[in-house]
């Protein structure tokens, strides 16, 4: 019966909200957490009048956090500040790394078997954030905890599906690395079908890939950041951990505790999903020169980004 109880972490928002709605659809859930600060038993209760099996419950304010979690096999963590245009995603770090602080720790406490999926960004030190929170609790599990970079492979292969007039469904573009600027390199090089560009080409669409996020920053000018393409993303990650879970083995792209890149402690890559959580990490394959140098390009800022997020929770 407890199976697939779902915590949303940040319900409220502009990406908790059509998330919410999409796992609410998903035969996967059996139960929904929502919590937020504020406004979730509204969206709680306006979810709760479709005719999915899924139960959702509202946990408002920070005196119900630890309820919304207990008994939850998937933690989903939206919960945060968005970018306005001018911010890159490192100038959210001072509200949202407290923010993933606290709800890590509540997980620790209450569900720390719990696969955590984080989306508060900037992802590349909330994971951190999260991990060190989780050792000091001793309860750390690298298997666990995933950083959600979903939205760049729905991005790539959007992106090179109409460059090549292909549907997007049966495309493939594995995207490693981190999940801001140039720390998301896109492995066109192994696309599926496999597909070829002029070096211009394939330049442009790297970075439009990379800055792909800003794109929306800049079209919503001042109302957020992308909320609906990563709420379809969020959601698609957290149903995987749901189906690795009931024994099925997912392969997706996420940012975990990793061995893949020497020097760098997190890193995205494609891995095997199941019961466990992280079952195996498939590593990078084989990258073309330019794909080489956009990850010469990304191991600095991946661990400058990495040690602040473990220095803010252990305070250096
Ligand atoms: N605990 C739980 N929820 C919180 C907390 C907290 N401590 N602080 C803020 N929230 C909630 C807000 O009340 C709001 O409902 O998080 C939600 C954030 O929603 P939006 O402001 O609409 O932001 P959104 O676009 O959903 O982005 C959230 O995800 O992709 C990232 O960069 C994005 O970090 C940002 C986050």
């Amino acid at each position: 019966k407890r199976n697939g109880k779902v915590a949303i972490l940040g319900a409220s928002g502009g990406i908790g909200q059509p998330m919410s709605l999409l796992m609410k659809q998903s035969p996967l859930v059996s139960e929904l957490s929502l919590y937020d600060i504020v406004h979730t038993p509204g969206v709680a209760a306006d979810l709760s009048h479709i005719d999915t099996p899924a139960k959702v419950k509202a946990y408002n304010g920070p005196d119900q956090l630890r309820d919304s979690l207990k008994g939850c096999q998937v933690i989903l963590i939206p919960a945060g500040v968005p970018r306005k245009p001018g911010m890159t995603r490192d100038d959210l770090f001072n509200t949202n790394a407290s923010i993933v602080r606290d709800l890590a720790q509540a997980a620790a406490e209450v569900a720390p078997k719990a696969f955590i999926a984080i989306i508060s960004n900037p992802v590349n030190s909330t994971v951190p954030i999260a991990s060190e929170v989780l050792k000091k609790a001793g309860v750390y599990d690298p298997k666990r905890v995933f950083g959600v970079t979903t939205l760049d492979i729905v991005r790539a292969n959007a992106f090179i599906a109409e460059a090549k007039g292909l549907n997007p469904q049966d495309v493939s573009v594995p995207v490693i690395g981190g999940h801001s600027g140039v720390t998301i390199i896109p492995l066109i090089s192994q696309a599926k079908p496999s597909v070829s560009f002029p070096e211009d080409k394939l330049k442009a669409l790297t970075v439009r890939i990379q800055e792909a996020g800003t794109e929306v920053v800049k079209a919503k000018a001042g109302a957020g950041s992308a909320t609906l393409s990563m709420a379809y993303a969020g959601a698609r990650f957290g149903m995987s951990l749901l189906r690795g879970l009931k024994g099925e083995k997912v392969v997706e792209c996420t940012f975990v505790q990793s061995s893949e890149v020497s020097g760098v402690s997190y890193f995205s890559t494609p891995v095997v999903l199941g019961k466990n959580g992280l079952e195996k990490n498939l590593g990078l394959g084989t990258l073309s020169p330019f794909e080489k140098q956009l990850l010469e390009q990304a191991i600095p800022e991946l661990q400058k980004n990495i040690k602040k997020g473990e220095d803010f929770v252990n305070k250096k």
